[in-house]
């Protein structure tokens, strides 16, 4: 793997590696067992042009439990004020030394025109409504540990589709590994043309579901938090009472309380969201290494 883009057009047997090789690092972490210097003398720069906190923390600590340097870019406070162009900020950043890169921008395609200018391995984080690859592996690192195993499970991606680059990762990796998907919202969310089940009505969706998977309104690429969605859409305590009892909730976060869901239903024993936060470190561990091991 010299570069890790996105999910589309992954095989099966890439995306179910990584997601091994993720549970084996947080199995690792959790038993203080972990020896692995994959990153010894490697730089891995951080270029975050929208903000973040879980994405960007986690591949500092990966990157640091693997035994690598990080540098971090602060768009607010770097030259990028004084007019230096997205392109040589990245030339810049690859001269200090970086050997890997981690962007995550608001247009569609910068992290393959990232690796075109420099020829360094680049880690998408997020670009525009186009791809969130690592959010989704950990995603589905945290279904492999709950649930055992991935082919058959029913998950239910609900909200703001149309703006979601995790919903556009999930999409492209839940299809190869056997889960069941629809997707959920109002009309104007859902895709015009796909091959996934889409549903209006939540209601009459949730029963059938062992995965709700909540996506944040984004208010930054259009998406309007009204009335109406919060009645039809938000995941309450009466909804959470006709899932099943194993069945699951997850978002990606950061969650608008009160929105997507509910404090009740945030803090609940069904919720996985701190636990998709946990994950974030092991599984860019393993990206990580994947693409150091196939620099060598
Ligand atoms: N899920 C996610 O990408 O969160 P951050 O924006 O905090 O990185």
């Amino acid at each position: 793997m010299k570069s890790f883009t996105g999910v589309r057009g992954m095989g099966r047997g890439e995306i179910e590696r990584l997601v091994t090789e993720a549970c084996e690092y947080r199995d690792a972490l959790d038993s203080g067992d972990l020896i692995d210097r994959s990153l010894e003398g490697r730089c891995v720069a951080n270029l975050f042009f929208e903000p973040s906190t879980r994405t960007r923390l986690s591949f500092d600590l990966a990157t640091q439990r693997l035994g690598g340097h990080v540098l971090t870019f602060f768009p607010e406070t770097s030259s990028s004020l004084k007019g230096e162009s997205l392109h040589d900020t990245v030339l810049t950043v690859a001269a200090i030394g970086a050997d890997v890169l981690v962007v995550r921008h608001k247009e569609e395609g910068v992290p393959e025109k990232v690796g075109e200018w420099t020829g360094l391995p680049v880690i998408n984080a997020g670009d525009g409504t186009n791809e969130h690859p690592t959010q989704a592996l950990l995603d589905l690192v945290t279904l492999k540990r709950r649930f055992g195993s991935l082919p058959g499970l029913r998950v239910g991606i609900v909200g703001d589709i149309a703006h979601s680059r995790v919903a556009g990762s999930l999409i492209h990796a839940m299809g190869p590994l056997g889960i069941e998907l629809v997707l959920v919202g109002p009309g104007e969310w859902l895709p015009s043309e796909t091959s996934v089940a889409l549903s209006h009505d939540l209601d009459a969706t949730i029963p059938h579901l062992d995965v709700v998977y909540l996506l944040r309104v984004q208010t930054e690429r259009g998406g309007v938090i009204d009335d109406d969605y919060v009645a039809r859409f938000r995941m309450d305590a009466k909804r959470a009472s006709e899932l099943s009892e194993d069945s699951v909730i997850m978002h990606p976060g950061p969650i608008n309380r009160g929105v997507e869901l509910t404090d009740e239903v945030a803090d609940s024993p069904r919720s996985l969201i701190t636990e998709q936060v946990r994950n974030g470190v092991p599984t860019r561990m393993a990206v990580l290494r994947r693409l150091a091991a196939d620099r060598r």
